[in-house]
């Protein structure tokens, strides 16, 4: 590679004080959300648009910052192998600020149509803004040697064996850490062949998804007002075919709401499932920010139902409150577990906190923000939720399990420790889904982007039993 104390020739895009040319907005943006990701633990898909926004930067421009910040974000960890590869030194060594920079002038190079030269001059060129002209050097050097050679190559040098270690092969070249790779493939099972589709999933934009209020709209009138397209499972779906949802004039009137196919089915499934003698007691245990909450609820206005919503952060039950205008739904703040609620209700979703595996697409840095370290935490905090979902179900009455991770730890693993502990037996859980196919041999549901195109919702259907 070049080191960083070859001095540049005449003629060479070398770190020169002449040529300091601060970023341009797009790069700067991304740099600057790049920076607050890394440091700060912000959300790209919240602090970009802010920041958009806030600097006036539009069309193009706001086009290229938002490709190189979520492209950046998602394939982090690979790009960090290759620079680590190219600078031959582990990435943690290198200061944290030059390395954000190096990730974005190294995506440019391996995954945009940007100049080589472009990617690497307007990265050196900051280098030396930020810092002097040998880190400059450092960051051409190590630039110019990962240039050499396009992603492909960098992979097959780098990526673990496929034939001796396929899951690790398949993280490495599609920008995931491994555990996750491994918690899908596990997930998968038998269908461990689509893993390479789960994984590409996640670099997809997801496609907006409106649910229409059930009794106020159809799918197919909200489709026509917002030209969009009717959804394949839900009958309440929309698919937008872009824009803002936010300025739909049907979403500002309360008639609809933004909401994944997957999140909608789940929702309806709690209301389909089989009570007998069903009161009109229904309880959301985990319900901000609402809106499974308000499609519960307008699904239980058709026969008289009236919601609890149980939300433990005040913010988000101000959400439910927002989301939920106009129907008849009651808003707690409380820890579910301890609630205070009386018990008896006859329907019970419990959506609870999880890692959100299945919602990697909607977040670009959570596939290297998340920690195996994480799963034991939450999955203690999913089986007590469901434990308390239970004991405020009477008996004949149905707990609705929700996840949106298809992590087995999770899914089956909480819902098996509550079949062993709890007065409670799973119902097949498939038919609620109608007529979602491919939910393979039940009695849960695994929903899938890649399969479904919506987020990979878990759903158990669990009927409670006398006591
Ligand atoms: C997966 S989200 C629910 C999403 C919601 N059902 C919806 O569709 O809009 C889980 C929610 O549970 C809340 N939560 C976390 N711990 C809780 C607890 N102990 N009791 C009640 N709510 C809790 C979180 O603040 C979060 O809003």
């Amino acid at each position: 590679m070049t080191g960083p104390s070859r001095r540049p020739q005449r003629g060479q895009s070398g770190p020169r004080k002449t040529r300091r040319k601060p970023l341009d907005p797009a790069r700067r943006a991304a740099f600057d959300v790049l920076q607050a990701v890394s440091q700060r633990d912000a959300y790209a898909n919240l602090a970009l648009p802010a920041l958009l926004a806030e600097r006036g930067i539009t069309g193009r421009d706001a086009a290229f910052a938002t490709e190189l910040t979520y492209g950046t974000c998602r394939v982090r960890g690979l790009l960090d192998a290759i620079i680590g590869a190219a600078a031959q030194r582990s990435p943690d060594t290198i200061n944290p600020v030059l390395l954000d920079l190096l990730r974005l002038g190294s995506y440019q190079l391996l995954r945009t149509r940007v100049e080589p030269h472009a990617a690497v001059s307007t990265t050196v060129e900051q280098a030396a803004i930020e810092f002097d002209s040998a880190r400059a050097g450092f960051v051409n050097g190590v630039l110019r040697t990962i240039s050499a050679r396009d992603e492909q190559s960098w992979t097959a040098e780098l990526a673990p064996d496929a034939a001796s270690d396929p899951i690790g092969h398949a993280a490495f070249v599609r920008a995931h850490p491994r555990w996750i790779a491994q918690a899908f493939a596990d997930a998968l099972g038998a269908a461990a062949g689509e893993l390479d589709a789960v994984l590409a999933g996640d670099d997809e934009r997801p496609r907006v998804h409106l649910a229409a209020r059930p009794g106020v709209l159809t799918a197919a009138e909200l489709a026509a007002a917002v030209d969009g397209e009717v959804g394949r499972y839900s009958p309440y779906a929309v698919y937008l075919p872009g824009g803002d949802p936010g300025r739909l004039e049907a979403v500002r009137a309360g008639q609809a709401l933004v909401q994944d196919e997957g999140s909608q089915l789940v929702a309806r499934a709690c209301a389909l499932a089989p009570v007998d003698g069903d009161t009109g007691r229904w309880l959301d245990l985990c319900a901000g920010p609402g809106g499974k909450t308000a499609l519960l609820a307008a699904l239980g206005a058709q026969t008289g139902a009236r919601i609890t919503a149980v939300e433990q952060a005040p913010q988000r039950a101000a959400l439910v409150t927002e989301n939920t205008r106009g129907l008849d739904v009651d808003v707690l703040i409380a820890d579910g577990r301890e609630s205070g609620l009386e018990p008896g209700f006859d329907r019970v979703l419990v959506d609870v906190p999880c890692t959100g595996l299945g919602a990697l697409r909607r977040r670009p840095e959570a596939r290297w923000r998340r920690q195996p370290a994480d799963i034991p935490l939450l999955a203690k905090l999913q089986r007590e939720l469901l434990a308390a979902a239970i004991a405020l179900t009477r008996p004949g009455g149905v707990v609705l399990y929700a996840t949106c991770s298809p992590h087995l730890a999770e899914t089956v693993g909480v819902v098996a420790d509550a079949l062993r502990r709890h007065p409670v037996t799973a119902l097949d859980t498939r038919p609620l889904f109608a007529p979602t196919d491919a939910l393979g041999d039940g009695p849960y549901v695994q929903l899938w982007p890649h399969r479904h195109g919506t987020d990979a919702m878990f759903a158990a259907a669990l009927q409670v039993l006398p006591r």
